[in-house]
Formats: C-alpha cells, structure tokens, sequence
C-alpha cells in the first residue's frame, strides 16, 4: 500500500519566537537559505508523497504564498545563475498537490490533525511537525514507510533522550517481547510527559508519524487534556482498539528547530555540513 499525503500542522501560535511571529509564521524562519517548512516538504516529496496538506489559521497565509509557483520569481533564479534553487522549486510544484485546511483555533496538535481530515480522505497518512529537522543519508519518513509496509498499524517516530530530559517527551511503553527488529517495537502505550523517575522507557516521540484513517475517529472522541488542548499521542493511543501501535528508532540526526536557539544551532550545524558554505563559516569560527 502507498501513502500519498503528508499534513504538516502549522497552525500554532509560534509564541516562543514572538515578536518574530506577530508578522511571520515561524515555519518561515530560515535554516541557513530555506524555510523550515521546505526542509519537511522535500523530504516528503523524497519519502514518496504527492500532497501536502498545510495546516495554517488565520493570518498564515504566506505559508501558501511561498509554496504557489512564480514564472517571475522563476525567470529571476534562472537569470542570477541559481538554475538549482529554480529547478528545486519547480520540482516540488510538479510532482506535489498542496492543500491547505484551516484551524481556526489552537485547541492542540491532535486537533490541528483532526482538521485535515477531508483533505487525507480515507487512507492511511503522514504527519510531519516542522520544528524537527532530521537529517540523515535516508529521509526518516522513507525509513518509516519500509518499517510500516513490514507491520500496518499506528507508526511513531522516536530517539533516546537522556533521563534529564525525558519529561520533556511523550514517551513510549514497550509491549513484553515488542521488538520487532533493532529498529522497530510494538508498544502497549504512551505517556505524555512523565516524571523522569516512572518514565516506561528513554524513547521520546519525534515529530514524524504514519497513521490509519481511524485516528480521525479516535481524535474526534478525544477530550482536550490538562492544557485544554487536544494532544495527538492522546488519540493514537486510544485506536489501538483498532490497530497496532509501533515506535521506529529513526537514523539521522534530529534539530529541534522549535526554539530561537535550536534554529540558530541547525543553521550552524547545516552550514558546516554544506560544501558551499563550510569554508567561510570555519573561518569565522577561527577567531571564537
Ligand atoms: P508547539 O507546541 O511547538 O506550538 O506545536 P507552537 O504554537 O508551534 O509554538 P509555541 O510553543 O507557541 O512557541 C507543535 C506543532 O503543532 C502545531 C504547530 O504549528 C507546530 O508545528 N500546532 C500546535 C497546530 O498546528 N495547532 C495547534 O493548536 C497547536
């Protein structure tokens, strides 16, 4: 079975980058040259997909400005010798459909989820956050659509994360005998930001996902938690009535891009690793 669609949720208030995102969606925000969102967008286009479904509320619009195809912007790449950005661009409009359904209110991730619903249709799905860069030789989402195609079910991405810091996670509980390869485990529940001491495991959930249709279902009957908001991990967790649940330990290094300083660290880190800037951003490291 194929997926087709990605829905990366970008309807969010983006408060820890205000004032930046009084004017600006914050999956706007550069690392190095491009845009967060077209960092997640490619690597669903490389995992196969052929819609994206945005997210957005009100007052997001550029997020489809900057997706919508441009012969001005076009011909001015080709002019200024930057034939790859132009090529990179208009390979993404061709081989991808982009639609935008709308969250009027931030009522939480597994609501902004829900409200792609029409867009999916009835099949099995992605979800990519875009504050997570992972960046690796395979993309991660491909690496979770062999595990998935090998065990159907609810699929969550997860890293180890170190006891200080796991009551940040959702985190996982694995099943007795749940290992299904080195990569793959079949789980028997999540908890959403434990106590580091009960915490069931060390692999926290990363924002990559492959779900059935019927988490639509679950999300719908799910009350919003403690925040007032409708948590996704909530609604996965209650459809394994209706499938099973897997964690996948993805390979590739993951950049938080949710904060000012996790942003600047995934610019530093991407420019050393680029042949086209590597020299010029060692030399200024020269003197620190
Ligand atoms: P975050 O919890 O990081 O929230 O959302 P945020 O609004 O993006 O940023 P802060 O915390 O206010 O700084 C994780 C992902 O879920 C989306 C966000 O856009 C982000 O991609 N989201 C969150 C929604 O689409 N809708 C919501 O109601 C909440």
């Amino acid at each position: 079975m194929r997926i087709h669609t990605a829905v990366i949720p970008a309807a969010g208030l983006g408060t820890r980058f205000l004032p930046f995102t009084k004017a600006v969606p914050k999956e706007l925000a550069p690392v190095v040259d491009r845009p967060t969102i077209h960092y997640v967008v490619q690597e669903a286009l490389a995992s196969g997909m052929d819609h994206i479904a945005i997210v957005v509320s009100p007052g997001k619009e550029a997020l489809q400005e900057y997706f919508k195809p441009s012969a001005a912007i076009d011909h001015l790449l080709r002019t200024r010798a930057m034939d790859a950005v132009a090529h990179e661009l208009q390979e993404m409009n061709e081989r991808l459909t982009f639609s935008y359904p709308v969250q009027e209110r931030q009522l939480g991730l597994g609501h902004a989820v829900l409200c792609a619903r029409e867009a999916v249709g009835g099949e099995p799905f992605a979800v990519i956050l875009p504050d997570d860069l992972l960046v690796g030789d395979e993309p991660v989402l491909a690496q979770m659509l062999r595990a998935w195609q090998r065990s159907p079910g609810n699929f969550v991405a997860v890293e180890e994360v170190p006891k200080s810091r796991i009551s940040a996670y959702g985190v996982v509980e694995l099943a007795p005998n749940g290992e299904i390869d080195s990569r793959t485990y079949r789980l028997q529940g999540v908890v959403e930001k434990p106590p580091a001491d009960t915490a069931p495991s060390n692999l926290g959930i990363v924002g990559r996902y492959i779900l059935m249709p019927e988490v639509f279902d679950s999300l719908a009957e799910t009350r919003p938690g403690a925040i007032g908001e409708i948590q996704l991990t909530d609604g996965i967790a209650r459809c394994m009535a209706y499938h099973p649940l897997y964690a996948y330990r993805y390979q590739a290094v993951r950049y938080d891009c949710g904060t000012p300083l996790g942003l600047l660290r995934a610019s530093l880190e991407m420019a050393l690793a680029r042949p086209d800037t590597a020299a010029e951003v060692r030399e200024w490291r020269k003197g620190t």
